[in-house]
């Protein structure tokens, strides 16, 4: 497996595919991997000549400094896990400085107000760390197709959204979300759950599945006061928001239309350990 650090090694090795006329499809991560990204990576393999999967710890995207610092960093593992699918991936894990430069800041966007829901009001600034490195990580790699999770479905709105607003020529692709057994989404954060809460944390997507039903016949408020009584009556998870919002703009819904596609997005905290999820409404 060929492993990049340097952003000058990479452009050479894409410039080469693009020479035999390879497409390159691009997997970004913050590395930790997990089942939920290599099935990214097997749905990238399927589907271009050359996959390249990053691995890059952004400090920019970090809202909380103990967050970062404590985001599991274990490239060795994580590298031997993408050889088990394939030896011809290739890894791009710069340094901060090869991607920063020595000015480790976000620049500003406007995603269209796509930055201010959800995720975006308790995560401030978050949106901009995420458009400064993936716009960044385009521009270096220059992929065809570039894989994102709707795990983080508001991230993969906003990376379409900036795709659309600087004219970036990659097609970005969603995937679904890929869980454990027992429902709950996977996540690196998983498995910093102590047993109390991993035990408890599939109450989230069991919650999710019968907000969807309920969806059916009742209004978006009579879900949300539901969900948020199971929570309230909940021992070990804490609710910090759900929502139904609209697909297009991530507003949350007043008043349901047949037109419109709805999710639900959830956000609940087991322990000091923040889990999201979503779900497709109708
Ligand atoms: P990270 O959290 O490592 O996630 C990398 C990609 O994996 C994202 O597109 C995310 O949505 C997807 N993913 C995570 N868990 C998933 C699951 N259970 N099922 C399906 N996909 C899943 O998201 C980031 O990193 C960063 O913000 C990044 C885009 C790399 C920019 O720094």
């Amino acid at each position: 497996m060929k492993i990049f650090t340097e952003k000058i090694e990479i452009i050479k090795e894409t410039r080469r595919l693009k020479e035999k006329k390879q497409t390159i499809g691009f997997v970004p991560t913050m590395g930790a991997l997990h089942e939920g990204h290599m099935s990214m990576v097997k749905e990238a393999l399927k589907n271009n000549d050359t996959v390249i999967v990053s691995i890059f710890v952004n400090p920019t995207q970090f809202n909380n400094p103990s967050d970062l610092d404590k985001y599991p960093r274990t490239l060795d593992r994580d590298t031997e896990l993408l050889g088990t699918v394939s030896p011809y991936i290739i890894v791009y894990a710069p340094s901060v400085s090869d991607i920063y430069e020595g000015n480790t800041k976000a620049e500003n966007f406007s995603f269209d107000g796509l930055e201010f829901e959800m995720e975006g009001k308790f995560r401030t600034g978050h949106f901009d760390g995420v458009g400064t490195i993936v716009k960044r990580l385009f521009e270096i790699l220059k992929p065809d197709n570039a894989y994102f999770g709707e795990k983080d479905f508001q991230q993969l709105a906003i990376v379409q959204k900036l795709v659309q607003k600087y004219d970036i020529p990659v097609n970005v692709l969603g995937c679904p979300i890929y869980r454990e057994n027992n429902g709950l989404a996977m996540s690196s954060r998983n498995e910093r759950l102590k047993i109390a809460y991993k035990k408890a944390a599939p109450f989230i997507y069991k919650t999710l599945k019968i907000a969807k039903k309920q969806f059916g016949t009742k209004s978006a408020k009579q879900v949300s006061e539901w969900v948020e009584k199971q929570f309230a009556n909940h021992e070990l998870l804490e609710l910090e928001y759900f929502i139904i919002a609209d697909v297009l703009t991530l507003k949350s819904v007043k008043r349901k239309s047949n037109k419109k596609t709805y999710r639900a997005f959830i956000a609940v905290f087991a322990d000091d350990i923040r889990l999201i999820d979503n779900i497709a409404l109708n």
